[in-house]
């Protein structure tokens, strides 16, 4: 057995936490004790139970876990766009009390306004914080060439394909230079190859860039192929049944989906949701 081998072979403990996050650290993304439960006319909904992790500053972090587990709301309770029930989210050391400004948000559809040229679309942020548009206009630009978009800037939403739209999207959430990226399922409605593109333009950027990143996915190969670590969550309400450390090398390539330390890794994950259906 390889080293690299051994290290994933491991049961998912504190001891991994432990052993893989600068929990002490004031920078990152610390939850404690960190819970939902939504309060509905028809009663309460108990979404997520009380959270302690830490993400570190720069580290490509993944969240999986079944549907209608709470993985969006532990984005929004991140974003500062939903308050905690209790506990409390310490991001670089302050406290999460209201949506903050070093944060870019990739949500699911790419939601782009059909009025806005590519280019407008990606300066919005910009926009709303009435930043200096002269300042970020070649930013913007630059990170349109980075995704492959140059030359469709001056296109409208509709004549772009739901790849390139989504591709402006994360354009647009990394304009004003966040520290941070929330992506909630960002990929989701791709075709599997266009997917495959993304999955390797973002571990890109991300490496050029050096945000911290918290992406979800229902996708577990992907989950593997993007992270540094992997939160494996519980049917809802959410809680954390393992996290997993990613010992594989970066850059990564394509081909690292055939290394025996990612199919491992991947059954091994998989295996969490036997008793709760298919997540991908
Ligand atoms: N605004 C809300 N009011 C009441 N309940 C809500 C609200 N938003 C979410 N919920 C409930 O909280 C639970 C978690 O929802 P959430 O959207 O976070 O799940 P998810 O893990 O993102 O699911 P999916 O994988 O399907 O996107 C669900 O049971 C959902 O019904
Ligand atoms: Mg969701």
């Amino acid at each position: 057995m390889t080293p690299a081998t051994k290290s994933i072979d491991m049961q998912p403990t504190a001891h991994l936490r432990l052993v893989s996050d600068r929990a002490g650290d004031a920078s990152g993304i610390k939850l404690s004790g960190v819970s939902k439960t939504y309060r509905t006319r028809d009663g309460d909904v108990p979404s997520l139970r009380p959270l302690d992790f830490h993400i570190n500053d720069g580290e490509f972090f993944v969240v999986v876990g079944p549907s209608g587990c709470g993985k969006s709301t532990l984005l929004k309770l991140i974003s500062g766009l939903l308050p905690p029930t209790s506990g409390e989210i310490l991001v670089d050391g302050e406290k999460v009390t209201a949506p903050h400004g070093n944060v870019g948000i990739v949500f699911q559809n790419a939601l782009l306004l059909p009025w806005r040229n590519i280019l407008n679309n990606v300066m919005l942020p910009i926009d709303m914080k009435r930043l200096a548009r002269q300042k970020y206009l070649d930013r913007a630009k630059a990170l349109l060439k980075l995704v492959g978009l140059e030359g469709f800037e001056r296109k409208l939403p509709w004549q772009l394909s739901g790849g390139m739209q989504q591709r402006a999207s994360i354009c647009r959430a990394l304009v004003h230079d966040p520290g941070i990226m929330l992506m909630d399922e960002p990929f989701g409605a791709l075709d599997a190859l266009t997917r495959e593109r993304m999955n390797v333009e973002l571990m890109r950027i991300q490496r050029e860039t050096k945000k911290t990143v918290l992406l979800i996915t229902h996708s577990i190969p992907e989950a593997v192929f993007l992270a540094d670590r992997v939160l494996v969550m519980t049917e809802r309400p959410g809680a954390i049944a393992a996290i997993y450390d990613v010992p594989l090398p970066r850059p990564r390539s394509l081909d690292v989906m055939a290394d025996p330390v990612f199919t491992e890794l991947v059954q091994r994950i998989r295996k969490h949701f036997f008793s709760q259906g298919a997540l991908d």
